[in-house]
């Protein structure tokens, strides 16, 4: 193998592990290029050449030094026909792509239906690829929302109020659960559970009878609106209520040691296993070990404990 390439999505971490791809790669002598903007600058020939001296610096950064996109090109038959002329044309001999679900499903294409060697590194802030314990970004993006949370909270007690906060998480309850367990909040809602908004009102409504005046309620932004949520508690029970939406602040910043070192070791396992003649397979750490899944396996639904989470949340409440 003498030269691979590498596409990204975006989230704290992703730099992180552009560096350990790089670098390991250079260890073995395999030169890498970066591809621009994901899987367009894929079908474009956006290249960007990297050595050891450009991904100086990076570690900490969020974001990604490669800048990235939505695709619809790539969905396309023919998007992907152009992409796979572009590595023939440009003699890569492998591409690793670190990102979510979309970016995976992208890279299990390319391999199964195209021959291409390819490993994915998962990395998402929804942490919801299958058969991965942890992907680069999430922890980093639970810290960021926990960071706020604890902020909120100063006000929320200080002012006797309720307050609905609005993270991250289309389709997917874990950043709002992991939140809201260490946040100590009062109530989650999230897209895998239904919810019962009046017998929450009614809760706020008990235990404000009985002196408890302050509420945080966390929302994840697939569920509902935290507008709508605190429009309705203020209708039914009169209480005053404010609303914080997180938004994208949780997918930048500084990468926390948790997911730098995950993104150390994925990177570097991704050149290894691609080396080794692998392809169509996703690292991972299980037992915090490294190990591979089958990139079919890890773009399929993933299950969270959400009702584990959401019983623990309830009785430390
Ligand atoms: O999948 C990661 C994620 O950050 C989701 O939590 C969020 O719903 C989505 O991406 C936002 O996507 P975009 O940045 O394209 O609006």
């Amino acid at each position: 193998m003498d030269k691979i390439a590498i596409l990204t999505r975006d989230c704290a971490g992703i730099n992180a592990s552009i560096r350990s791809v790089v670098r390991t790669a250079f260890y073995h002598n395999i030169e890498v290029v970066g591809v621009l903007k994901g899987y367009d600058g894929l079908i474009d020939g956006e290249f960007l050449p990297l050595n050891r001296r450009s991904v100086s610096g990076i570690i900490n950064q969020g974001g990604t030094i490669l800048k990235t996109a939505r695709s619809k090109r790539f969905r396309t038959e023919s998007g992907q026909k152009q992409a796979v002329q572009t590595i023939h044309d440009n003699d890569i001999d492998g591409v690793i792509v670190i990102g979510g679900n979309g970016s995976l499903t992208g890279a299990h294409i390319l391999a199964t239906q195209y021959d291409i060697p390819v490993i994915g590194i998962p990395a998402t802030i929804d942490n919801d690829i299958n058969g991965v314990d942890l992907a680069i970004g999430s922890d980093t993006a639970v810290n960021v929302a926990l960071d706020a949370l604890d902020k909120i909270r100063d006000t929320a007690t200080s002012l006797e109020r309720i307050f609905v906060m609005e993270v991250m998480g289309r389709n997917c309850g874990y950043i709002a659960l992991r939140v809201a367990l260490a946040g100590g909040c009062e109530e989650v809602l999230v897209p895998e559970m239904d919810s019962n908004i009046e017998s929450t009102c009614e809760e706020i409504q008990a235990s404000y009878d009985k002196g408890k005046v302050s509420w945080i309620v966390v929302v994840a932004e697939g569920k509902a609106k935290a507008q709508d949520i605190a429009d309705t508690i203020t209708k039914r029970t009169g209480l005053e209520t404010r609303v914080a939406v997180l938004g994208h602040i949780q997918r930048g910043g500084r990468p926390t040691a948790i997911d730098r070192i995950l993104a150390a070791r994925l990177g570097n396992y991704a050149v290894d296993v691609l080396r080794n003649g692998a392809t169509d397979q996703c690292v991972s750490l299980k037992n915090d070990m490294l190990t591979t899944i089958p990139l079919g396996i890890a773009i399929q639904p993933k299950d969270i404990d959400v009702n584990g989470y959401y019983k623990l949340i309830k009785i430390l409440t």
